[in-house]
């Protein structure tokens, strides 16, 4: 028995948001946490200790464990340390050591560097936990980086962590972190466990699989890329994995939430006027503002915004097929992102040749993302696939309406000609005619009732939240009867 009535849980990620982002997951780790506190859950968060977080002077971080050695699997021995910040939506623990985490975060530092790091970071978090004395009932773990956790709980986490449940999610399966054997002897896993989950002949582990295939319980972001996921065209290569784990129950997709004090065209302080569904006249003021900052010259037409990572994912090349096709019904695009130098080339090169309609802001910059939200009429996501997107949320909690391509998350949110406008075909040219169809509408009076019922779409975390509680009971009950009970607040035998 621990004694005390609210469920405890680590939630694990390589990246949170505010303090260190590359992607979506660092929202989801960011408000998750937060949303399961106000549910009563014990919700921390465990990240690794980044310099550029540590040395932020904005931010209270506390020492919580001076310094303390973690057993690498060849003996070797790494000192760690863990700190932590006082956030408002609960602790956010750091874990450090001095060899890793000290360039600035990006996806190339962040996610390239060989896994080492993250093998560390794993067996890092479970001792750092055992020794503050604070073993949680759930250990949730989150993409590739953090893969080794379920594996680690269940074969080699001393007798502490004989009763907690892990539960493990993909933000995104076409990332899986594959690497050498070697990576077992990392952190010193026996070979012979990675018979089933492994292809050893091929002599590669993949972190992302053993995530899925230890943990008690896995989930994906949405219901929909739940079950895409077992196909060839979505699975990378895990079809069968998820299939089997679909079947025997342990696969669930569960829906992103967003943050609504964090995004919030109401209280938002870079927008150049603040609005409602009520209000919407601010809006008008927000697309002068986003013209103006942009040098885009004004028009009658709409504009529409795209805020991205620059990769093959996002379907960034059918905007580049159709992008004359675009420009010519008269629509203003301006795209805020980083990423594959070529595609940043190609759009560089489309806005000298559209300088009236096409705008690249190939930078990190949140204030220029809000204004982009808050400003734009459209939002476009023409994603080959998307196992959430909250690009398309944010958009409709500002009124912007969404164009997607139906594939994942876009297809459990976006209903085509209600609150938004979606394509099937991943072509440029079906692409062009949903936004034909967006532009009609936009000159006649459906645009009102569609930005309105963008406004009503309610993406709050609270019901995703009591999902993801009622899938750590479940994973609690298989593996810990008592203490879910106990939870509950019934007598156990
Ligand atoms: C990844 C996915 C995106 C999802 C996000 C958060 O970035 O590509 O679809 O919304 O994770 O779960």
């Amino acid at each position: 028995m621990r004694g005390d009535r609210r469920m405890r849980v680590l939630y694990v990620s390589a990246e949170v948001a505010p303090f260190a982002k590359v992607g979506g997951l660092a929202d989801v780790a960011g408000s998750l946490p937060h949303a399961l506190r106000s549910l009563g859950v014990d919700a921390r968060t465990i990240m690794p200790a980044y310099a550029m977080v540590e040395s932020n002077s904005s931010l209270d971080v506390e020492t919580v464990i001076e310094d303390f050695p973690v057993i690498m699997g060849n003996g070797e021995v790494q000192p760690a340390y863990l700190k932590k910040i006082d956030h408002e939506g609960g602790p956010i623990y750091l874990l450090g050591t001095n060899r890793w985490f000290t360039e600035s975060v990006s996806s190339e530092t962040l996610y390239r560097p060989g896994g080492e790091m993250h093998a560390f970071f794993c067996a890092g978090v479970l001792r750092a936990m055992e020794l503050l004395g604070w073993i949680p009932d759930i250990l949730h773990a989150n993409d590739w980086h953090t893969g080794f956790l379920p594996v680690l709980l269940k074969q080699k986490a001393g007798p502490a962590w004989g009763s907690t449940a892990s539960v493990f999610t993909i933000h995104n399966q076409a990332y899986q972190g594959e690497f050498g054997l070697e990576s077992l002897d990392w952190v010193g896993l026996p070979h012979y466990l990675f018979n089933y989950t492994q292809v050893e002949a091929w002599g590669r582990v993949n972190f992302l699989k053993s995530g899925c295939a230890f943990a008690d319980h896995t989930t994906t972001v949405s219901p929909r890329y739940a079950e895409e996921i077992q196909t060839r065209e979505f699975g990378h290569g895990l079809e069968g994995l998820m299939q089997h784990l679909a079947f025997t129950g342990r696969l669930t997709g569960i829906l992103n939430g967003i943050d609504y004090d964090v995004w919030n065209p109401a209280t938002d302080p870079v927008l150049a006027s603040r609005f409602t569904a009520e209000t919407i006249e601010g809006k008008a003021l927000c697309k002068m503002d986003l013209r103006a900052r942009l040098g885009l010259p004004e028009s009658e037409g709409p504009i529409a915004g795209m805020v991205s990572r620059l990769s093959h994912q996002k379907g960034f090349d059918l905007i580049l097929e159709g992008a004359e096709r675009l420009f010519d019904q008269g629509l203003q695009l301006v795209i805020q992102g980083l990423g594959d130098p070529a595609m940043v080339d190609a759009f560089q090169d489309l806005e000298r040749r559209f300088p009236n309609n096409f705008r690249l802001v190939n930078r990190f910059d949140p204030d220029t993302a809000n204004r982009i939200y808050g400003g734009s009429d459209m939002f476009l996501m023409p994603s080959a696939f998307e196992p959430c997107g909250l690009g398309q949320m944010i958009a409709m909690r500002y009124g912007t309406v969404p164009i997607v391509r139906s594939t994942g998350g876009l297809r459990d949110t976006v209903q085509d000609e209600f609150n938004g406008f979606a394509f099937h075909e991943r072509s440029a040219a079906s692409l062009v005619e949903a936004v034909r169809r967006a532009m009609n509408a936009y000159k006649g009076d459906q645009w009102s009732t569609i930005r309105a019922n963008c406004f009503a779409t309610d993406f709050r975390w609270n019901g995703p939240a009591e999902q993801y509680l009622e899938t750590y009971r479940r994973a609690l009950e298989s593996r810990n009867p008592e203490r879910y009970h106990e939870l509950l607040g019934e007598r156990s035998a």
